[in-house]
């Protein structure tokens, strides 16, 4: 008797550690280089353990062999769900092993492409984050006032051409400026796709992987070679990574020593909101992180319960935003924030949100 009772107290540990044992979700990061995918990370984490998850969390280093071996191993190790920034299409059939596992996965702020056979995609509105740095140029240079006479100079850069975010960044970018291109009153040095589907040119402007010094060599070669003899007003930069770089090109230049071109970014990194507001870079774009990882658990979560997910300040990509939920054969359904533009009038908001460490926001008050 004593010994049955013994076995059955030992089942019943057994099966209360099993119940007990949270649910995995793996979080699959792209990279640490570009600052903003440690805090993504951190706060996946952070909220999926809100929610009663056991939250994982691996980075890729921009190798798409390496993501997918940590994703694998998220799914050895029983993870029910599976949060992936990826890096390019390469992560497509681990995308398929976790449907097979029945694993919910949802793409995490970049697009995974060449399948759509998993839960969902949450992200920005990347046209808008496009929008917003093209309208910056526009403000910065007074284009509207521009003449043929004295035209504004302009160089582009485009972020990875594995990235379809950078499609969309450059789309709403250029079709801000494309108007003023056609009247003549900014004229682009260097290659100028028209739009991103201009492939051959859009290849010229691409930085592979999102990589600050490739930017920063491009720009260079340019200042030495076609825009020698003219300064430029402004560099389209799709994000903060590239655009210091772009920066720090340009003030190894006597030409822009005094005078800096206008520089866009994104993701309000914080060595770009100093840069901001001692007057260097123009512009970035803030994507709240923190409520992008919110939403991404939020989302996660009821898609795991079967449930209708309610993600609050999102909105379901429709009409012309449609194209932003295309994989390359199909679509998924794709959530959207909204982005903010800020340059130093109002760099206090992404500070404001609880954006950057105390640390941090000492130095930018
Ligand atoms: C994009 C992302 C941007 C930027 C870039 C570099 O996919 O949307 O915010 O961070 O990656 O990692």
């Amino acid at each position: 008797m004593k010994k049955l009772l013994s076995i059955f107290t030992m089942l019943l540990l057994a099966s209360l550690s099993l119940f007990a044992k949270a649910t995995i979700v793996g979080i699959a990061m792209p990279e640490t280089h570009v600052l903003r995918w440690t805090k993504d990370g951190e706060s996946l984490k952070k909220e999926a353990e809100k929610r009663g998850y056991s939250g994982l969390v691996q980075y890729g280093n921009a190798d798409q062999a390496q993501q997918n071996q940590q994703i694998q191993s998220f799914l050895t190790q029983g993870a029910k769900i599976l949060i992936i920034g990826n890096i390019n299409d390469g992560v497509t059939s681990v995308v398929e092993e976790a449907a097979r596992d029945k694993a919910v996965v949802v793409a995490y702020d970049r697009i995974i492409q060449g399948t759509t056979n998993y839960s969902a995609f949450i992200t920005f509105n990347n046209y808008k984050v496009g929008t917003l740095q093209g309208q910056g140029i526009e403000k910065a240079l007074n284009l509207p006032a521009a003449t043929t006479a004295a035209p504004k100079y302009i160089t582009l850069f485009a972020g990875s051409p594995t990235d379809a975010n950078a499609n969309f960044f450059y789309q709403g970018a250029m079709d801000v400026l494309n108007p003023y291109l056609k009247k003549g009153v900014l004229k682009v040095v260097g290659p100028y796709p028209e739009t991103y589907k201009d492939t051959s040119n859009f290849q010229k402007i691409a930085t592979e992987n999102w990589s600050g010094p490739l930017a920063k060599t491009r720009l260079e070669n340019l200042l030495n070679n076609d825009a020698s003899k003219i300064t430029l007003d402004a560099v389209l930069a799709p994000n903060d990574t590239l655009g210091r770089a772009i920066i720090e090109a340009c003030k190894a230049d006597a030409k822009y020593r005094s005078k800096l071109p206008v520089v866009t970014g994104q993701d309000a990194e914080f060595d770009s909101a100093v840069s901001i507001k001692n007057g260097e870079q123009y512009m970035t774009v803030f994507k709240d992180t923190a409520k992008l990882a919110e939403a991404a658990v939020i989302l996660a979560d009821a898609l795991a319960k079967g449930e209708k997910p309610n993600i609050p300040g999102a909105i379901l990509a429709d009409g012309d935003l449609k194209e932003i939920g295309y994989t390359g054969t199909g679509y998924v359904a794709t959530y959207l924030l909204d982005p903010i533009g800020i340059t130093k009038e109002n760099v206090n908001v992404p500070v404001d949100a609880g954006f950057y460490t105390a640390e941090e926001t000492a130095k930018l008050k």
